[in-house]
């Protein structure tokens, strides 16, 4: 079980308030020109990727204790007792082992005194010649065609990872199938995507854990109705519809045979779940061996992450980095900017995997937290972001941490694309770090032949305090290999952070309260009487949709 920690009352936790105090008054520059040797102190390599944090506004002293934090706060401990299988996510009774679905070595993984290890081979030996069969054209529609599209229909944890991933390594789809993703409830989703296919060489996977979601549901009844409309029979849903699900009992309700569901388990969250048969999509479009190698970079980060003292320790270090800000300097939000424009869903995806997961205001003793805990999540690719909100994070009044990540090698070398979009890279940590004194304003201001009075007017615009913190990950290229380990990387970040905060990471409470009130509603938006039940802005918008509709 996880320790229960308030990690206000540790003994770090005090020192490093008091530590923050000294440290707000501190330039990054001038450690920068303090220490020599501060890129080579403040830097982890992990295979290909180098991890450059000393863009951080942090000395020694802090670093010491925000590891003593880490191991005050059980860190250690909890990361060994996910690896084991035991039950830490409390609220649901559940083990948390999105780990055993990567783990490539043959140390077994108990859950309730079984090995889960046979069965996730199994599973993805399924997987696998699935995926091999739509792949080599060999799994034929109803109409003697090969699969040209696959239309994952799912939301949350069953669609995000799949869009990200298959974005992300779009470039490793060689084999002519398209993927497409349907995930809001809103019919504009779903008869956008079907505009796109037919149904003869379409297959649709249902991906849901629960295969209990409104919108999974209703889009998976509607595509199924659309399929009978445009050619296919009953007989020939067995060939055009796969669930990917841990409820069978739903899956043979739906009318998809069980035979082609692909299983996982409850041991899996949502969020966490691209590793397991919720990322058939990926392996169906980019093909198994890929699949697998992305799940081996997964399996590497997570080796790091169990084996690596926690000074080395990548996860932990951006943890320990990130909880600085957001509990000792204010911080509200994280930005995450990949600067390849295959990772453009990449912080969309994070932004469910870490807010979903640590947007929670109560402890492990059900009180209610005195500190901050899960940053709000948010990021575009750059350059695209550098034209939209970097402004706000250069001159406005808020502290931004963000994560600076790019490819070196770009997989589409066109002329000086790359070099120009890597010295945007380089050039933005380094301005938001260093920022622009007055005197340089003012020498710039003056070489352009500004008067005395000019300069003093325009001066105060365009002066940078800088002091913006940043990380740098810089690897090599992105191939399957290395988003597994990234991804790894950014979900043992987001445990860690949990550890400390003392919160559960793997229940999500708080998305059950929407639910169950649509579900109160949908009936009183089909009768034909205005509403009285709600409050009065809840009637009113109510009623007033219901005569919209009307007139
Ligand atoms: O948004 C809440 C949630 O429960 C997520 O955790 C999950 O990824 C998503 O709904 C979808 O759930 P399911 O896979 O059961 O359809």
């Amino acid at each position: 079980m996880l320790q229960n920690i308030n990690p206000t009352e540790t003994q770090a936790w005090k020192k490093l308030s008091e530590h923050a105090e000294k440290m707000k008054q501190v330039h990054m520059k001038d450690l920068f020109q303090s220490d020599d040797k501060r890129f080579e102190k403040y830097s982890l390599r992990f295979n290909d990727t180098l991890v450059d944090y000393s863009k951080n506004i942090i000395t020694e002293e802090t670093i010491e204790l925000l590891f003593k934090l880490a191991t005050e706060c059980g860190v250690k401990e909890a990361v060994k007792a996910m690896f084991s299988g035991e039950k830490i996510n409390q609220t649901e009774d559940r083990s948390v082992l999105h780990i055993a679905l990567r783990n490539m070595g043959i140390e077994p993984i108990m859950v309730d005194g079984e090995d889960v290890m046979p069965d996730v081979k199994a599973a993805l030996a399924k997987m696998k010649t699935f995926a091999d069969k739509v792949t080599a054209g060999n799994w034929k529609g109803y109409s003697g065609k090969s699969i040209k599209y696959i239309v994952n229909i799912g939301i949350g944890g069953s669609d995000l990872g799949p869009v990200m991933v298959t974005e992300a390594l779009k470039s490793y789809a060689t084999f002519g199938i398209k993927p497409y993703f349907v995930s809001n409830v809103d019919g504009t989703h779903l008869s956008e995507v079907l505009k796109e296919v037919n149904a003869e060489e379409t297959l649709f996977m249902i991906a849901s854990k629960t295969f209990t979601t409104q919108e999974t549901m209703t889009n998976a009844h509607s595509a199924k109705d659309w399929f009978l409309a445009n050619g296919g029979t009953e007989a020939d849903v067995a060939k055009h519809f796969v669930a990917l699900s841990t409820n069978a009992e739903a899956v043979a309700a739906f009318g998809i045979d069980t035979a082609n569901m692909f299983e996982f388990w409850d041991w899996v969250g949502g969020r966490y779940s691209l590793w397991s048969s919720i990322g058939l999509s990926i392996a169906c479009t980019i093909g198994y061996n890929n699949f697998e190698e992305l799940l081996t970079g997964a399996y590497e980060m997570d080796q790091h992450f169990l084996n690596t003292p926690l000074e080395e320790n990548i996860p932990v270090t951006l943890a320990l980095i990130g909880l600085w800000y957001g509990n000792f300097f204010g911080s509200e939000s994280e930005a995450i900017l990949p600067y390849d424009q295959y990772m453009h869903r990449f912080a969309a995806y994070f932004q469910q995997g870490n807010m979903e997961s640590n947007g929670k205001y109560v402890d492990r003793n059900g009180n209610t937290v005195q500190y901050q805990t899960g940053p709000i999540v948010w990021g575009e690719p750059g350059t695209n972001g550098q034209h939209a909100f970097y402004q706000l994070i250069h001159q406005g009044t808020k502290l931004i941490p963000c994560d600076f990540l790019a490819p070196a090698i770009s997989q589409n070398p066109l002329g000086d694309h790359h070099p120009k979009l890597l010295s945007n890279f380089f050039a933005q940590t380094e301005a938001l770090m260093n920022g622009k004194t007055k005197e340089e304003v003012e020498a710039e201001l003056k070489a352009q032949g500004k008067s005395d009075e000019e300069i003093a007017e325009l001066a105060p615009f365009k002066v940078f305090e800088g002091n913006k913190p940043t990380n740098s990950i810089l690897f090599k290229k992105l191939t399957p290999k290395v988003l597994g380990s990234l991804v790894a990387m950014y979900e043992h970040k987001i445990f860690t952070q949990g550890v400390i905060w003392n919160i559960f990471s793997f229940d999500q409470w708080g998305v059950e309260l929407g639910k169950v009130l649509a579900k109160k509603i949908l009936p009183e938006l089909e009768s034909q009487e205005d509403v009285s039940s709600h409050d009065a802005s809840t009637n009113g918008l109510i009623n007033t949709y219901k005569a919209m509709r009307k007139g």
